[in-house]
């Protein structure tokens, strides 16, 4: 959290929507998936963090029940309205349909807004790059609601609340995990999430003589949403062919032995492929989070460059971008371990590196990237950060 950005968000509303009457200032996080991907939609483990940058915002209440909107990311699109008696989605309307899609969602619940409000936003997570700018958007709103109106919810709460305005309102299938990670946010913590159960366990990353950085391909995901959700169907359609035979409830259930014994029942390699990352990524999860806690940082490096091959060979998400970044980071010295984050087909990816290392990382993955892409990556050195919060707070 950056106090000058939050200071910039409120000056900004105050010219834009006036100074007067109750202006709140809030912060959530983005959040960055350290193991354990496309498993939170089949019942498995996650192991995410929330991030130091995020979604800053204003709110006020306002005497009328009209919405405004302003994105200091978005200021050519200047004010954008609504109103409370109006939750239909609207393409035409933009980022604004994350919000307001989170207000009819807690209104789904019973949480009704008795008056509209004016609410600013900078966000500081890049656009489209696959660490969660859109779930940030979701449970800062949430928040905002939660605390500006009254609305008795527990961040997990938040959470869920977020999801199911992303899932029915905004129409992506996306599991819980992102949500999740940044509504339970932690400083110097990964949640590893057990997304059949929402069981968590907060375990620290101290990773002594390393940082986690991340290299942002530039590639924006554009068709990206329409595939994840098909592989969600894929994965689908590989479970119910086991639960022909086998009694589960999802992917997450099998162990690997259990997976090799019963795959010819999945006809066809491409859902079988599917079907069995969703089980092997799910077992790296809870190895990889054994081997930490045993401060065994080697393995969980190797867990997560195994990660990489297989949502590039069994689950193809990765893409030729991702690709070229993970395969460069592993070749050099001091990468303890590197992987494609989030959903993929463009978007991040996450690598371990010792600190003296990091600067001739950035620099060689950045020279080799733009050698064999032809446009630039951009990297980040993170920070393991807090859930949402009040920033003006006494
Ligand atoms: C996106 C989704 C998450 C998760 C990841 C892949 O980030 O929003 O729910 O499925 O992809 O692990």
């Amino acid at each position: 959290m950056d106090k000058n950005k939050s200071d910039l968000v409120r000056k900004t509303f105050e010219e834009v929507f006036g100074a007067e009457g109750d202006i709140r200032s809030y912060f959530a996080p983005g959040r960055v998936n350290l193991i354990g991907e496309h498993t939170d939609y089949n019942g498995g483990h996650v192991f995410p963090c929330a991030l130091t940058i995020g979604t800053y915002g204003c709110a006020r209440k306002r005497k009328d029940r009209k919405l405004r909107f302003y994105s200091i990311n978005f200021k050519h699109l200047k004010v954008l309205e609504s109103s409370i008696d109006d939750f239909v989605y609207n393409k035409k309307l933009g980022w604004i349909n994350y919000p307001i899609g989170v207000m009819w969602a807690f209104k789904e619940r019973g949480f009704e807004m008795d008056c509209g409000m004016d609410i600013m936003v900078l966000g500081t997570i890049p656009n489209g790059s696959g660490l969660s700018s859109s779930a940030s958007i979701e449970v800062i709103t949430g928040y905002m609601l939660k605390d500006m109106y009254g609305f008795d919810v527990s961040n997990q709460d938040l959470a869920l609340i977020g999801q199911f305005s992303e899932n029915n309102y905004n129409g992506v299938n996306c599991g819980i995990m992102d949500q999740f990670a940044i509504a339970m946010g932690k400083a110097d913590n990964a949640i590893f999430l057990d997304t059949a159960t929402l069981d968590y366990e907060y375990a620290p990353i101290k990773l002594e003589g390393a940082k986690i950085v991340i290299a942002c391909s530039n590639k924006k995901r554009g068709l990206g949403d329409s595939k994840y959700n098909d592989r969600r169907r894929e994965c689908e359609t590989a479970l119910a062919q086991l639960q022909k035979k086998l009694d589960i409830k999802s992917l997450g259930e099998l162990t690997e032995e259990e997976f090799e014994a019963n795959q010819d029942l999945i006809p066809g390699s491409v859902f079988r492929r599917r079907a069995r990352h969703a089980v092997y990524e799910n077992q790296r999860t809870v190895k990889a989070v054994e081997a930490l806690k045993a401060n065994d940082i080697e393995t969980f490096g190797k867990l997560m460059n195994e990660s990489h091959i297989s949502l590039r060979d069994d689950y193809e998400v990765t893409g030729r971008e991702l690709d070229v970044l993970v395969e460069a980071a592993w070749k050099q010295e001091g990468v303890i371990g590197s992987r494609m984050t989030g959903a993929g087909f463009g978007g991040c990816t996450v690598s371990i590196v010792k600190d003296d290392y990091v600067e001739s990382f950035i620099e060689k993955v950045g020279n080799a990237y733009k050698a064999r892409i032809g446009y630039r990556a951009d990297f980040y050195v993170v920070d393991i950060g807090d859930g949402p919060m009040r920033v003006d707070e006494a």
